[in-house]
């Protein structure tokens, strides 16, 4: 999200919100990508490989479990590899805080890198979309108040939008296990009870509990009803929410741990519509990669000519 100046951001919403409104492009035909996980995904690789899809793209399929990084290859000889083979994009989620760092600095790739999140530290693709849900709700981010809740120290979505948000004028605050109240995040806003959170808040926005990040002695202790009775968005803080609040949540959820079943498709929430918009707004970043493209097959083929 740092590489994108205020301006970008707001052009990758209105483009996401013509492709939602039906515009088309075929800008990725003859181009292929690959989406290169290395963490399990449903929403980010799905909706990748449709965008790619509606772009004209070709997808080159890759599982890392029967990839050749199975045989000790490392990421970026994985990437070349696939840049070599005419790859124009490369969609990454790695268990590694920023991998990308290596790959942009130490190399000179030609292949389009997006991140689809690096370990703890950023989810540009969700908070994009998350922004595109917030602004298609309320038309600006200036003045709102919006609370994230939950896992914030292992959340990358938590830390993207956190940022991205007060950079576009939004007021933050945080709810949750004071542990995960970070320093980090107590320089960009307070931290507040779960009630008067829903009280206050424009868009109250939920994370899950990372277990898979967690110690073995954290998860020992964790006992997911207690934190939903202290921490989880039930029925009751739903209706204290103002009557244009959004609820929003990165997906996936744990029904009944940081959000009630009966919370997860009431009135209020835009969960589903968030993975929706994602479509559009993963079309509006390729899009935006591959204008004035330069990489791939269908480039390395005319230059051959
Ligand atoms: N929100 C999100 O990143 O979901 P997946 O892990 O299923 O991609």
């Amino acid at each position: 999200m740092s590489q994108l100046s205020n301006q970008e951001v707001y052009d990758l919403i209105d483009s996401a919100l013509e492709f939602k409104a039906g515009k088309k492009s075929v800008i990725g035909q003859n181009k292929f990508a690959i989406n290169l996980f290395f963490e399990n995904s449903t929403r980010t690789k799905s909706s990748f490989q449709v965008a790619e899809m509606k772009l004209g793209m070709n997808e080159i399929e890759f599982e890392a479990a029967t990839s050749s990084t199975t045989k000790g290859e490392s990421l970026y000889d994985t990437v070349k590899t696939e840049e070599s083979i005419g790859a124009s994009v490369a969609v990454i989620r790695h268990s590694q805080d920023k991998y990308y760092e290596d790959l942009v600095n130490n190399h000179d790739l030609k292949i389009h890198i997006i991140n689809g999140g690096d370990g703890t530290g950023q989810h540009p693709s969700q908070s994009l979309l998350d922004l595109m849900t917030i602004y298609e709700h309320f038309g600006s981010f200036e003045g709102l108040k919006i609370g994230i809740i939950g896992d914030l120290s292992h959340s990358r979505v938590a830390h993207s939008n956190a940022e991205i948000l007060t950079r576009l004028g939004a007021q933050m605050y945080f709810g949750g296990l004071d542990a995960w109240y970070t320093p980090e995040f107590a320089q960009m806003g307070p931290h507040m009870n779960v009630d008067d959170l829903c009280k206050e808040m424009d868009v109250v926005m939920l994370l899950r509990v990372q277990h898979e990040r967690l110690s073995a002695e954290e998860n020992k202790n964790f006992s997911k009803d207690d934190y939903f009775a202290k921490y989880g968005l039930n029925m009751d803080r739903v209706n204290l929410m103002k009557d244009d609040a959004m609820i929003m949540h990165p997906a996936p959820v744990n029904r009944g741990a940081e959000i009630g079943d009966d919370v997860v498709e009431c009135c209020k929430s835009y969960i589903f519509p968030q993975m929706s918009n994602g479509v559009y707004m993963r079309m509006a970043m390729i899009e935006a990669v591959l204008e004035g493209d330069n990489s791939g097959n269908e480039i390395t083929d005319k230059k051959r000519q």
